[in-house]
């Protein structure tokens, strides 16, 4: 048995033995992946996480996720294996600027990107994930949105439903906002046959020449389900790896090398393992009043989104 294996073994072992719910999003390396009870996308491990029956959860992702855990948890136990793993995107916009912002605009719907920290979500009507957004924005009673902090979602989204009023602010994730026209000009040269599937992380004029855009479990099931045999993938590379992975008689390319996350990319097994050894990793811990007020949100997504 090799290394990677023994360790697996290990974790699976000593997950049953303390308790623990191991989620990952589909961003990590299939060696985590493996050893998860529950994969997926931001949505469906939020909803996952709420109805674990363990009184421990390990959230292998980024931070924001894990605050997604602890806060429709508060009575578990919820622990980030590698205390470095942060979103760029979540920490881009904090409490103090969107207060300022929301005077500007007191008869909008604040509406957050699930990848915003747990103390900005406390003063926001509702959260949204990629694979949700426009149905949830759809759903909401009010006309006028302040949606918040991702432009390019915020944009995919407003133009799915025009009869709306979208205020946008100008903040995003920096790798996929690296991806530009240049990028698929050369990816479909490249592979004409391939059919271009990308998260709505992408700008415009990415989105726009897209065959599909979606969730990055939302890609991963297009392809799946898809009679096409040859793909280009835009969004963080491991989708393309993993795709490549499970479905052997298909072929997968990247879009663009530049889609590597360093914050999906800083949790390895060991981490893992460690964490649920009780040797590293970071339990996450928020105040009554942070979770009481970041809740409100997330349940609406919840309810909006059943
Ligand atoms: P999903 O909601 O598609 O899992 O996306 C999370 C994310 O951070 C993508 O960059
Ligand atoms: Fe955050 Fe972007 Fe990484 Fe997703 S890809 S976790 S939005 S930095």
């Amino acid at each position: 048995m090799n290394t990677i294996a023994k360790i697996q073994d290990e974790i699976i072992r000593l997950k049953k033995e303390k308790d623990i719910c191991i989620l990952a999003h589909s961003y990590q390396a299939r060696e985590i992946l493996e050893v998860a009870d529950f994969t997926g996308d931001s949505y469906k491990l939020s909803v996952d996480a709420s109805k674990a029956p363990n009184q421990n959860i390990v959230m292998s992702g980024v931070r924001f996720m894990a605050e997604t855990c602890k806060i429709l948890s508060p009575e578990k136990h919820v622990y980030l294996p590698n205390p470095d793993a942060g979103c760029s995107m979540a920490d881009q916009m904090d409490r103090q600027l969107i207060s300022q912002v929301k005077k500007q605009y007191p008869d909008h719907t604040v509406v957050a990107y699930i990848n915003t920290t747990a103390e900005l979500k406390t003063i926001c009507d509702v959260c949204v994930t990629s694979s949700s957004a426009v149905d949830i924005c759809k759903k909401i009673e009010n006309d006028k949105i302040l949606f918040i902090p991702d432009c390019n979602l915020g944009d995919f989204v407003l133009k799915q439903i025009p009869e709306k009023e979208f205020k946008l602010l100008s903040g995003g994730c920096p790798i996929h906002a690296c991806v530009n026209k240049d990028d698929v000009k050369k990816a479909r040269s490249l592979y004409p046959d391939a059919l271009l599937l990308v998260h709505p992380e992408c700008t415009p004029e990415v989105c726009s020449q897209a065959d599909y855009v979606g969730s990055t479990s939302g890609i991963m099931q297009y392809a799946i389900n898809s009679e096409n045999k040859e793909f280009i993938i835009g969004t963080e590379i491991s989708i393309q790896e993993h795709l490549q992975y499970m479905c052997p008689d298909k072929t997968f390319h990247y879009l663009t090398n530049k889609l590597i996350c360093p914050n999906m990319r800083t949790t390895t097994l060991v981490d893992l393992y460690n964490c649920i050894k009780g040797e590293g990793g970071e339990e996450i811990l928020l105040d009554d009043e942070t979770i009481r007020d970041a809740k409100k949100c997330i349940d609406e997504m919840i309810r909006l989104g059943n």
